[in-house]
């Protein structure tokens, strides 16, 4: 087997595991998981590890999008809370977020355990977190310049229908120019995907895959892809 296809099982694994745990998740009907995690960890896997400083510079003066964003803008240590420290109008998009999420129980162990640091019920920026789905996003046409979205597509919505839906989404309100960031994924292969309709959406970018493996702890960097989506002009 040659290394990229070991590369390919071995996230094909991942997905199964987590196509699993879904199954029981829906048949004991557990709400989703909604973690927190760090700034640090989006640095790792969506900005090649680069440091704050030189993140946040790169973003002054753009528009950026954390679709699934979960618990983040609640978190002190998370991209939402330090874009809002610098000015760079960055929004977390989240169904939770449409009624105040409520922070449960388990919600601190769960950002711990995630990597997350000291939570604020009461975070300064909240209005930057917006409660809908993702593919209803209230932006206009052409005007974010990079969407990211972690541990939320492939992973929790794998239905082709539902992706297709959300990336049709993602391209609308991309400017020419821009990308989506995504992790964790599978190898994407328009020969495997099932779904026409998905193939001709993922048309509208040229798509980078990047396989991360190795870094620990194997629960947060589980082998898989991380897929950035550039939309063509
Ligand atoms: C596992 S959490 C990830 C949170 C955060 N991105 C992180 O990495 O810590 C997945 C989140 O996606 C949200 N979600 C589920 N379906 C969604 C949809 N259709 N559109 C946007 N967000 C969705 C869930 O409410 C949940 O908070």
């Amino acid at each position: 087997m040659t290394k990229s296809n070991r590369e390919i099982a071995l996230a094909a694994a991942t997905f199964r595991t987590a196509k699993r745990l879904r199954r029981v998740y829906n048949r004991f009907s557990f709400p989703v998981i909604s973690t927190g995690r760090s700034f640090a960890y989006y640095r790792k896997l969506f900005f090649d590890g680069q440091p704050e400083a030189a993140v946040l510079n790169a973003l002054q003066g753009k528009r950026v999008l954390d679709v699934g964003c979960g618990l983040t803008p609640y978190v002190d240590d998370s991209m939402f809370q330090a874009c809002y420290r610098a000015g760079i109008e960055f929004y977390g998009v989240d169904p939770k977020l449409s009624d105040g999420f409520k922070l449960g129980l388990f919600d601190r162990a769960k950002i711990r355990a995630t990597g997350g640091g000291k939570m604020n019920p009461h975070p300064p920026g909240i209005e930057r977190g917006i409660g809908t789905m993702a593919h209803e996003l209230p932006f206009d046409d052409a005007s974010v310049d990079m969407i990211l979205s972690c541990y939320l597509l492939f992973i929790w919505i794998d239905d082709e229908a539902a992706l297709e839906a959300i990336f049709r989404e993602f391209e609308r309100v991309l400017k020419p120019g821009g990308d989506i960031r995504v992790f964790p994924a599978p190898h994407i292969d328009p020969v495997t995907l099932q779904r026409e309709g998905l193939v001709q959406s993922l048309q509208a970018f040229a798509i980078e895959q990047q396989y991360f493996s190795g870094l620990a702890p194997v629960t947060r960097f589980p082998p898989a892809y991380r897929l950035i989506l550039g939309k063509t002009d």
